[in-house]
């Protein structure tokens, strides 16, 4: 099992993909699909859906609900308005809702673990309906 050491990582990548991050921002929705983020994992592979959900089991399920079904953050199942390069941006940075708070997880997590979730939460696309 890897250990991810995001603090190793060169500061000048971290400080461009910083840039690209606050552009994104800025850039989105209007041109959404221009400048998306390049997933590094493929988000149709089983292993990667896979690493997403238990990654989602430990670190979202508490405010996202089992499978996504919602609770104090926004349901994501059958989200077919998110697509990978806003999941990866929302997850990245967080989020914010009155007094509801994501925390951003770019610092905790890395790139692959990220789109990895994104994988994951688009898995649930098609998922039959669940009860919590
Ligand atoms: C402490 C509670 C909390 C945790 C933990 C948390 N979230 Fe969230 N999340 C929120 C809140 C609050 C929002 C704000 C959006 C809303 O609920 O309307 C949100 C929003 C989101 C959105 C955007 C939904 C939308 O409608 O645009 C995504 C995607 C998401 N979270 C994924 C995750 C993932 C993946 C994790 C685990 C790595 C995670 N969240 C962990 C509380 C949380």
């Amino acid at each position: 099992m890897r250990i991810p050491d995001t603090k190793a990582r060169p500061k000048a990548r971290r400080r461009l993909s910083g840039i690209v991050t606050a552009v994104l921002l800025i850039a989105s929705p209007a041109v959404s699909g221009a400048a998306d983020p390049p997933p590094t994992v493929d988000l149709e592979a089983s292993d990667t859906i896979g690493k997403g959900a238990t990654r989602f089991n430990q670190s979202c399920v508490y405010c996202h609900g089992y499978a996504g079904t919602g609770g104090k953050g926004a349901t994501l199942q059958r989200r077919n308005d998110l697509t990978p390069a806003a999941l990866f941006t929302v997850i990245s940075n967080g989020r914010k809702r009155g007094a509801l708070v994501m925390p951003p997880w770019k610092s905790t997590l890395s790139e692959e673990e990220i789109w990895e979730l994104a994988a994951y939460i688009m898995s649930l696309r098609t998922m039959p309906e669940q009860k919590p």
